[in-house]
């Protein structure tokens, strides 16, 4: 039983693989707040109740005593009623008023955790749903838990009822409300911008609210759905450290509040500015789900609870865990110049390679020779693809290799026949001027029709050719924020419509095909967020493709995401980002931390890069599954130092890798050790590169001296096994 009552203390104690959750219903009918953290017994906890106070705190409605919500931990902070902080939910009522004061009605323990209807969400098992209820209004809410005996996560999420016989608006509707105890925290997020994602930032707690959010009707590079509270000092692998990642692809917010109770409260969901949602009588609007992850060994142990969580409950089961594509993509290396000759030069050129997948990229369709046409009319450009796309695919399937396409459905040109036709499936206000991004407008997603385009549209592609995999972009943000479809009072509701119009189109292209492998992509890694991940297995992690700087993204990607999420690609140099040259193997080295494969011209490869591309993908294939479903470990942070590196261990300790990597090579200042993490100390480990056997312990406490070669972007790798 994770989920457990005890009717006496009318106490819920949900428990996970290592993690407790506690809350109590208050003789008031509040569920109050008691514990979050690690596993516990079930011990009557009221003594941590406090109710300190004073003269400016007011009282629970209609009760002149001393208790007031300021003063309580509630599971769901509300507005109007005595408590200041953030709220949770915000409702208008019909005659103006903004006040609601939802109390413990009931509650239900569901053997099976029910899905999100929309919207994605993890899947999994006992799943408490705490109902609350405004005794006036006909306002009502629906508190799910979920708690997994395989990872230290927490699910979340709120269904807000409208029972009453009157609409009601809801202003702000979160996604939950988490108190922890004291204000000796650190901020954590992933802050970033195109070609430079999931960078880390750390500020400390303070009294007031810290707050981070994305306005763009996209999750974005600039601030990752997602926020560590840290306490303060916890580094890679010690001290206690809270996660908050958002199942959610649009406009959202996080926030953490240092309050006068000398708590901190977490909260957020849907982005509130923006944002109002008409609730029609007996109507209900479900939030997405946050996923709080809890671990007492520092970041990485919050890391490993959300890989585990995300491959085992959330990336699409399908192609979780089997071994991903090797391919070759032909963006960087021609661009929108090609031809079916060029093109199948490419894939001449990858034979003994080991690669078994040829994607072809933007380019191929409508009117498209350059970024200013053509997106929308999902139709082969036989002009430039001599033979249309089928010769092209006989082509690449006669060499025993699959075949992937690029689209990105969302968008639309105005040089496209789609425009001509539809100018107003683009979104905008008529009459004013809408912005460009890249040259393109954005379909409005809100609307039925303009999704049955999209759909049809992409499906009939997929339909009529043997196609093994879809590269799905976007390559902008929404600006012009109206629909034609929406009524005044409703356009508010837009940012979110365009999120669940998004996986409208997502479940019906997705599973009309499930013999194609999907890959999202975002101009880079834009939209890498648990949502996408549910219909996309990997997602394009960044338009730079430089081996140096990928080094800061991945390792910062992969405190939330796991490796197996990270499509990653080996490319020519000098890089096109960056200008930069790094070696052929380091490249290799780093492009295999990931879902890997290849990005350049092939027919410019030597015999020697052909043959050393070989190496690479054997050595890739030989350790696929550790990277896909292993447990990583990050040892040095290439943003504080000169160095990173990552082992990646077997579930069950018998096998592990471990890359090493120094940026800028230094005379007379050479040797670095690298301790390896994960290992079992007692399990004795044949090291290949050294040939020889050491203990786990040895391995862990003393490390390894990876002998750099000289010069600058250099890499050492490191085989380990138990014989
Ligand atoms: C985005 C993607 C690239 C490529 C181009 C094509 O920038 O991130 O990988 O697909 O679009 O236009």
């Amino acid at each position: 039983m994770s989920i457990t009552f005890v009717s006496e203390s009318r106490t819920f104690y949900l428990d996970g693989k290592n993690i407790t959750y506690a809350f109590f219903i208050d003789p008031h009918d509040i569920p109050e707040h008691l514990y979050f953290g690690a596993r516990i017994p079930h011990d009557d906890l009221m003594h941590i109740r406090a109710y300190g106070g004073g003269t400016f705190d007011s009282t629970l409605p209609g009760e002149d005593t001393h208790v007031g919500y300021g003063l309580l931990a509630p599971e769901i902070v509300q507005y109007g009623i005595g408590d200041y902080r953030e709220p949770c939910v915000q409702i208008q009522n019909a005659g103006g008023d903004r006040i609601c004061d939802l109390r413990f009605t009931g509650f239900d323990i569901l053997p099976q955790k029910p899905a999100i209807p929309g919207m994605p969400s993890m899947d999994g098992g006992e799943t408490l749903v705490l109902h609350l209820a405004d005794a006036l209004n006909g306002f009502a809410a629906d508190l799910y838990y979920t708690v997994y005996d395989d990872a230290d996560v927490i699910a979340r999420r709120i269904v807000y009822r409208n029972e009453a016989s009157v609409p009601v608006a809801l202003r702000r509707a979160y996604s939950f409300t988490l108190s922890l105890p004291g204000q000796d925290y650190e901020i954590l997020t992933l802050y970033g911008a195109w070609a430079k994602e999931r960078h880390m930032e750390r500020i400390p707690m303070h009294h007031g609210v810290v707050s981070i959010d994305s306005k763009r009707c996209s999750s974005s590079a600039s601030l990752n759905p997602f926020m560590g509270v840290l306490s303060t000092g916890a580094t890679e692998t010690t001290g206690e450290v809270f996660g908050f990642s958002l199942v959610y692809s649009s406009s959202y917010t996080l926030k953490a509040e240092g309050y006068h109770t000398g708590e901190t409260t977490v909260t957020g969901g849907i982005h509130d500015f923006d944002f109002t949602w008409q609730l029609g009588a007996g109507e209900s609007f479900a939030t997405p789900e946050i996923v709080i992850a809890y671990s007492s060994e520092g970041i990485g142990g919050m890391s490993r609870a959300y890989h585990d969580a995300y491959r085992n409950h959330l990336i699409n089961k399908r192609y979780v865990n089997t071994n991903r594509p090797l391919l070759i993509n032909n963006w960087e290396g021609t661009y929108f110049n090609f031809s079916y000759e060029k093109l199948a030069a490419i894939v001449d050129a990858v034979e003994g390679t080991g690669i078994d997948t040829f994607v072809l990229d933007d380019g191929w369709f409508g009117k498209r020779d350059n970024d200013r046409s053509g997106l929308g009319d999902w139709i082969v450009n036989e002009n430039k693809l001599d033979g249309g796309l089928r010769r092209l695919i006989d082509y690449v399937h006669s060499k025993g290799m699959k075949f992937g396409l690029w689209f990105e459905p969302e968008m639309i040109s105005e040089d496209s026949d789609l425009y001509r036709a539809h100018p107003d499936y683009a979104i905008g206000v008529p009459g004013r001027p809408r912005c460009y991004c890249r040259h393109q407008y954005m379909l409005d997603l809100t609307r039925a029709e303009v999704r049955d385009y999209i759909v049809n549209a992409v499906n009939t592609i997929l339909h009529e050719n043997p196609i093994e995999y879809v590269k799905w972009d976007y390559n902008r943000n929404v600006t012009d924020n109206f629909s034609l479809g929406l009524p005044a009072e409703r356009q508010m509701e837009f940012a979110h419509r365009y999120a669940l119009g998004l996986y409208d189109i997502c479940e019906r292209i997705v599973e009309a095909n499930p013999q194609i492998f999907f890959e999202g992509c975002s101009g880079g890694g834009a939209r890498f967020d648990p949502a996408m991940l549910h219909y996309f297995p990997q997602i394009w992690t960044s338009d730079d493709s430089d081996a140096e700087e990928r080094t800061m993204i991945q390792y910062g990607t992969s405190i939330v995401y796991p490796l197996s999420s990270m499509a990653c690609h080996v490319s020519i140099c000098p890089n096109h980002q960056t200008g930069r040259t790094t070696p052929f193997a380091t490249r290799a080295d780093i492009a295999h931390l990931g879902a890997t494969g290849y990005e350049l011209d092939t027919t410019t490869f030597t015999d020697e890069d052909r043959a050393a591309a070989a190496k690479q993908t054997e050595e890739y294939r030989a350790c696929q599954n550790l990277i896909l479903q292993g447990d990583l470990y990050r040892i040095d942070n290439p943003m504080e130092s000169n160095f990173f590196s990552e082992a990646v261990v077997s579930k069950d300790k018998n096998t592990a890798i471990l890359l090493c990597y120094r940026r800028m090579g230094s005379v007379n200042n050479d040797v670095k050790r690298v301790r390896m993490a994960g290992l079992d100390p007692a399990k004795r480990y044949y090291v290949r590169e050294l040939d020889k056997e050491l203990s786990g312990a040895v391995l862990m406490q003393i490390g390894l001296v990876p002998r750099f070669a000289r010069g600058d972007f250099m890499t050492v790798k490191y085989h380990m096994e138990v014989r």
